[in-house]
């Protein structure tokens, strides 16, 4: 793993702005995978500000995200597809039938997960996937645990997720029990893979990443094995990292 040692959240936020444009200028037809949260929200703002001064345009972008909450519909407040047009998709020029995310409420949800890893593949796979990470190592909503061999699949979310979560919906009771999410296979066939990680909480997390055993009870760690990851930290992130 590269890792890229930034001053703030601001400067992780440009750098990894830097690294998606740069992508999507050097190829043809760029697939992105994408994630929600509180890290790439200062990296979508970075990606919509150059789109406006700049003119990047993402009309050859194709978009799969890491995951989705189980229940809830697309126009949600709450939902990650909300999430991904106010943040992103309503302020760039990314065409709409391009945009991929996995439905929560399908009726057939094990078949919706089968169609998105397939959709994926079909797409010729992801160039680039961007990732945050969890105070417990989880990476999409794979939670400690989760086979290093899964595909996209269903999972029951961990407390801490739902606490971590929280914040967004009005109690803990309506934070979603269950998700769908790539699988640990499926983040790990992406030909490149730039991870973002800032402020203090995550400093526990880093030190594993960089120091621990390559497990499942740790599920970011099998990106060590990638050849081809970038990870974008920040001081506080790092504290603990020697
Ligand atoms: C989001 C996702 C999660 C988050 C992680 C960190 O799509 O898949 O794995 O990246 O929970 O969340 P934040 O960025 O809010 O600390």
């Amino acid at each position: 793993m590269k890792l890229i040692e930034v001053k703030d959240y601001d400067e992780m936020s440009q750098r990894a702005a830097d690294c998606i444009i740069e992508k999507i200028h050097s190829t043809k037809k760029p697939v992105l995978g994408l994630a929600t949260g509180g890290t790439p929200k200062g990296l979508y703002e970075a990606l919509i500000h150059d789109h406006e001064q700049n003119g990047t345009s993402y009309g050859n972008v194709t978009s799969f995200n890491l995951d989705e909450y189980i229940g809830l519909p697309k126009e949600d407040p709450n939902s990650y597809y909300h999430y991904m047009e106010s943040n992103l998709f309503n302020h760039i020029d990314i065409p709409e039938e391009a945009v991929h995310l996995p439905s929560g409420t399908k009726e057939d949800l094990e078949e919706e997960c089968k169609d998105y890893d397939a959709m994926i593949e079909k797409t010729g796979g992801i160039d680039l996937q961007l990732l945050g990470i969890g105070e417990n190592g989880h990476i999409g909503f794979n939670e400690p645990g989760t086979s290093f061999a899964s595909g996209t699949h269903i999972v029951d979310l961990a407390q801490s997720t739902r606490e971590a979560n929280a914040r967004y919906f009005d109690s803990l009771e309506e934070v979603p029990k269950r998700a769908i999410t790539m699988g640990i296979a499926t983040i790990m066939k992406s030909r490149e893979i730039v991870l973002l990680v800032s402020g203090k909480a995550k400093q526990e997390a880093m030190k594993r990443l960089f120091e621990g055993d390559i497990t499942e009870d740790f599920p970011a760690s099998i990106l060590n094995q990638h050849p081809h990851v970038t990870v974008i930290a920040d001081e506080e992130a790092l504290g603990l990292v020697h």
